[in-house]
């Protein structure tokens, strides 16, 4: 059997306040994939990643990280994860060496290795010449980008990214593009969710779409591609990509 690095069953998920962010979404993310998630704002991306981490509990189902499930085995499936959030949440008078240094504490790597790490994820990120500096003068890229190293330092197989490219521009989001390119080809399987649709079109070899916490497509990117109606797009005199159509139509109001 394939390994998987993430296999989420009939999630569900009702906030205190009554919202119900998820109505039973079942996923699956094949170890080594490039797989997107993409919905509209408030569809439920976030609550999935957040439950996935350890960050938000869950109504019912289940969820298991490269076959560790996250109520049975939570130190586990959470070691097999770095998390880039969808807000930036780091000490902005922090050091960016520092904070990835640090972060290596937290999963038990002693400093001695972390900092060389962190050093060298940092470079490899464009940080070189900014970690030794404070990260609020950072630019947002770069804020982006720190959140990237944190998220690498304890060498996890599994980088889940939300929203990772939210507000940079498009210079920049085609640098993170390549070097997320470079992280999968080595080995490692990779989430995003994201509102660029180009951007999931570039990267991603699955998709999902998810669309008031239901999952409304799931398959290759060639699978939903396919999907795509030409004709529909024709009498609407529809020019957008194939995806967005495709998109637009799975999670527009009926
Ligand atoms: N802490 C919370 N309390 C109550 N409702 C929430 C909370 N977090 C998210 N929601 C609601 O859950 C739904 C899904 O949100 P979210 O997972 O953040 O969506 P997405 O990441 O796709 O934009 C939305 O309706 C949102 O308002
Ligand atoms: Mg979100």
């Amino acid at each position: 059997m394939a390994e998987n690095a993430l296999v989420v069953n009939d999630l569900k998920k009702v906030y205190k306040n009554g919202t119900e962010a998820l109505k039973g979404v079942s996923l699956t993310v094949p170890a080594g994939d490039f797989f997107a998630l993409l919905g509209p704002n408030g569809a439920g991306k976030t609550t999935i990643i957040g439950i996935v981490t350890g960050l938000v509990n869950k109504t019912s189902g289940t969820a298991e990280v490269f076959g560790y499930d996250i109520d049975k085995k939570p130190e586990q499936a959470k070691a097999q994860i770095g998390l880039v959030g969808q807000e930036l949440n780091f000490n902005p008078f922090e050091k960016p060496l520092d904070i990835v240094t640090n972060q290596g504490g937290y999963y038990g790597i002693p400093r001695s290795i972390a900092r060389p790490r962190a050093e060298q994820l940092l470079k490899d990120l464009g940080l070189g010449e900014k970690m030794m500096g404070r990260a609020m003068e950072l630019s947002g890229g770069m804020k982006r980008r720190l959140m990237i190293a944190r998220a690498l330092v304890h060498k996890p197989r599994f980088l889940v990214l939300d929203e990772p490219t939210a507000g940079v521009d498009v210079e920049l989001r085609r640098g993170m593009w390549d070097y997320l390119r470079k992280l999968t080809s080595e080995g490692l399987t990779i989430l995003l969710t994201t509102h660029y649709l180009e951007e999931a079109e570039q990267l991603a070899k699955h998709v999902a779409i998810i669309s008031k916490g239901q999952i409304v497509a799931n398959g290759t990117m060639s699978d939903i591609l396919a999907m795509h109606d030409e004709e529909a797009a024709a009498k609407s005199g529809y020019k957008g990509g194939k995806l967005e159509e495709v998109f637009i139509r799975l999670t527009s109001e009926k």
